[in-house]
């Protein structure tokens, strides 16, 4: 291979690094509005339960072969075959990890550009630029080119300065930010009319609502998303990881941070609604479901910035460039993929393949933008609903069926060598193995159908 390859100089690097991956618009829009249309409280605590019983034993899988091959996805994966039919499954895994991820990050480039548009209206706005306001804001073609583009130099930038000086780097310096930003919004909105209504409705489970079907599969499809699964993103930041490390609580933390900033961000945004509804903006669908989706961040939270007068404009300027730094951390991990693989298996330089790389993400997403209602749903749906669990079941299965036994349990004693005996030993060979290929494989099964 030949080629010096980049580490995460500390654990808190790559903690903020993985946890920025984790974190994005599945988090702060993803999360509400999935609880917003699945009866509130009894979306958070089932969600909680499957983030921590089923997405982070996978989660650990997908680290941990990433910290034992050392190397991109599919090299990572190819070192612990023995048989040719075992090496080719490894490459399928590997490599359909990371064109899932370059689809998602297709997408998720024109979402990320609605937010640094509305972060840019209410700049404009503040500024006394009505005529760039309106112009963001237009949703015209060329407003998306733009601000995709925008966001995918964003990430270009990032990406081109390797692991310690990029993605750690500007890890560490985003997540607090935008932790800092989502926390001064909560308070805030908490102390306005109506909010105490969104909170009830936000923590008072109806707990008969907890083991319906549909409830159950979108809570566990939010959070293989929110964990990036299935993607290659967290076998590559696992392989930039020191051997002294303790894999076991590193990764139970970054579950944490991830499933507290969604909880967080929940706490901000459907108190925000009904104090929108107590300002007279209407929240509720004509079948008497609260809105969810685009109508949520793009109109009912807009109106509730604009009722807010002068502060409202900084409040909306604060709430879109949380969006949109959320966003960024998540697509640096998704370019990271195929970078990591094509700069380690045909030795490129990292700055020019990233640049072609971020081109060829930035053609799909123009694509995707030329036939937007069409497209952006299709891409969406393939990327996140067939190939995301597709690939975390495979990587499970990998893990549980053909990493021997042996060599796994060394890999984990790395940083933690008592760990042999622990709680965690004695039951997550057997999730891998089991329990994570027949959830997946449940949630697969039902988003198809
Ligand atoms: N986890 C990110 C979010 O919640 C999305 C993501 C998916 C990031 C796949 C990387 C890979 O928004």
């Amino acid at each position: 291979m030949g080629v010096s390859r980049g580490e995460f100089s500390s654990r808190i690097g790559f903690i903020m690094a993985a946890a920025g991956s984790a974190v994005g618009l599945g988090n702060v829009w993803g999360f509400p509005t999935q609880t917003a249309s699945n009866g509130g409280a009894a979306f958070v605590l089932v969600y909680l339960v499957l983030a921590f019983s089923l997405a982070y034993p996978a989660f650990m899988a997908e680290i941990l072969i990433g910290r034992y091959g050392q190397a991109n996805a599919v090299s990572s994966m190819e070192k612990m075959a023995k048989k040719a039919w075992q090496k080719k499954f490894a490459f399928l895994v590997g490599f359909g990890g990371i064109i899932c991820a370059a689809l998602i990050l297709s997408f998720y480039g024109i979402l990320a550009g609605w937010m640094m548009s509305f972060a840019v209206e209410s700049a404009a706005l503040i500024a006394g630029a009505q005529g760039v306001a309106d112009w963001v804001t237009g949703g015209s073609v060329m407003r998306n080119l733009f601000f995709t583009t925008l966001f995918m130099f964003l990430t270009v930038f990032i990406i081109q300065r390797g692991v310690e000086d990029g993605i750690e780097k500007w890890s560490k310096r985003l997540m607090p930010m935008m932790i800092g930003l989502l926390i001064l919004l909560i308070v805030y909105v908490l102390t306005l009319e109506g909010a105490q209504e969104g909170l009830s409705a936000y923590l008072n489970p109806d707990i008969t609502r907890v083991l319906e079907p549909n409830l159950l599969l979108s809570a566990l499809g939010q959070a293989f998303f929110s964990l990036s699964l299935g993607t290659s993103v967290m076998v590559i930041y696992g392989s930039y990881i020191s051997k002294r490390e303790n894999m076991v609580t590193i990764g139970a933390q970054v579950t944490l941070i991830d499933v507290s900033i969604a909880f967080l961000a929940g706490l901000l945004i459907i108190p925000s609604m009904y104090v929108a509804q107590a300002q007279g903006v209407q929240i509720f669908a004509d079948d008497g479901s609260l809105l969810a989706g685009p109508a949520l961040v793009f109109t009912v939270l807009p109106s509730l910035f604009e009722g807010m007068g002068n502060l409202g404009l900084f409040v909306g300027l604060a709430f879109f460039v949380l969006m949109s730094i959320a966003a960024l951390t998540s697509s640096i991990s998704m370019l990271e993929g195929p970078v990591s693989f094509v700069v380690e298996r045909h030795n490129a330089d990292r700055k020019k393949a990233t640049l072609v790389i971020g081109m060829v993400i930035l053609a799909i997403s123009c694509a995707i933008i030329s036939n937007i209602d069409l497209m952006l749903g299709l891409v969406a749906t393939i990327s996140t609903e067939y190939g995301q669990p597709i690939i975390a079941m495979l990587c499970c299965v990998y893990a549980g069926w053909i990493w021997q036994r042996n060599s796994l349990l060394e890999e984990i004693q790395n940083g933690y060598p008592e760990v042999g005996e622990s709680f965690f030993w004695k039951i997550w060979p057997w999730y891998i193995k089991f329990v994570c290929p027949v959830a997946i494989g449940a949630v697969f099964i039902h988003s198809v159908l």
